[in-house]
């Protein structure tokens, strides 16, 4: 992204972004509630254009490419789409229809491949007994999951993750990062962004952090450089201890003296 600015109804909801993802890079995005981060990576997912600047994603320029095919390379997890899943889909067909990225699609255009991969993706989640049970039937965890066998079902190369594990309890939060722990550190695996408020969520083998603050790039940059007591600490205004014990990552608040 080179000098990305949206602005939607007279409010500017990013200012600014100039921000390069490396192949191999895995990138977590955090800020405060409304920083903009969910409008940062629908653009780089090829879901938004910016109102100005320019953005280029897997060697296409947005605005100059085919978006329908670019989007097809992305794997995208988010609320907004997981609202789209019919309640009364099966596990099975959420999955499988992301191999032409839309949802409800028919039965019949289904390809052996394709069915063979998403069940191997539902193996792969610690979801395949559910294959056959529909969308709304599930907890918020098996959710999640689904969600994230249907983004990586087209085998993207880049897979987009908008907090992934929020509203968990701890056990499926634990299995999940595990799995995108293990993801991300599988050398033939997307480069990944993965967007949450929690330090505690960032799976092991993320290596880039971008701090986003009112539409603005606080920071960015390996992530033991960025994700600093100090920098939290200015960022969300209130005094912040971060520590990294074994590759998973912990904040709390610090009295202030
Ligand atoms: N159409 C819109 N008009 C005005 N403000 C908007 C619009 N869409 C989103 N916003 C605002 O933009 C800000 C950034 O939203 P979002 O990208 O969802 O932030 P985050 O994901 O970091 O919480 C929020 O304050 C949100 O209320
Ligand atoms: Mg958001």
């Amino acid at each position: 992204m080179d000098a990305v600015t949206v602005r939607r109804d007279g409010t500017t909801l990013l200012d600014g972004i100039s921000w390069t993802i490396r192949d191999g890079e895995r990138w977590v995005v955090i800020g405060p509630n409304g920083a903009g981060k969910t409008t940062l990576v629908h653009i780089a997912a090829g879901r938004t254009h910016p109102t100005s600047g320019t953005v280029s994603v897997l060697e296409e320029v947005l605005g100059f490419t085919d978006m329908g095919e670019l989007r097809h390379r992305i794997g995208l997890s988010s609320a907004v789409l997981a609202e789209a899943i019919p309640p009364h889909e099966s596990v099975l067909d959420c999955v499988v229809t992301a191999a032409w990225a839309v949802t409800g699609r028919w039965r019949e255009a289904y390809a052996p491949a394709d069915l063979h991969r998403a069940h191997a993706l539902l193996i792969q989640m610690g979801i395949s007994d559910l294959a056959a049970r529909t969308f709304g039937t599930l907890s918020e965890g098996e959710r999640k999951r689904v969600q994230i066998a249907r983004a990586l079902m087209p085998d993207p190369e880049l897979l987009v993750l908008d907090e992934p594990a929020a509203g968990l309890d701890l056990g499926a939060r634990e299995d999940l990062i595990g799995r995108l722990g293990d993801l991300a550190g599988d050398p033939y695996g997307p480069a990944m962004v993965l967007v949450t408020h929690h330090v505690e969520e960032i799976p092991r083998g993320f290596t880039h952090c971008l701090v986003l603050a009112r539409g603005r790039a606080v920071a960015m940059g390996p992530i033991a450089e960025v994700l600093t007591s100090e920098l939290l600490t200015r960022t969300y205004g209130i005094g912040i201890s971060v520590t990294n014990s074994q590759g998973r990552w912990s904040a709390r608040g610090i009295a202030s003296s």
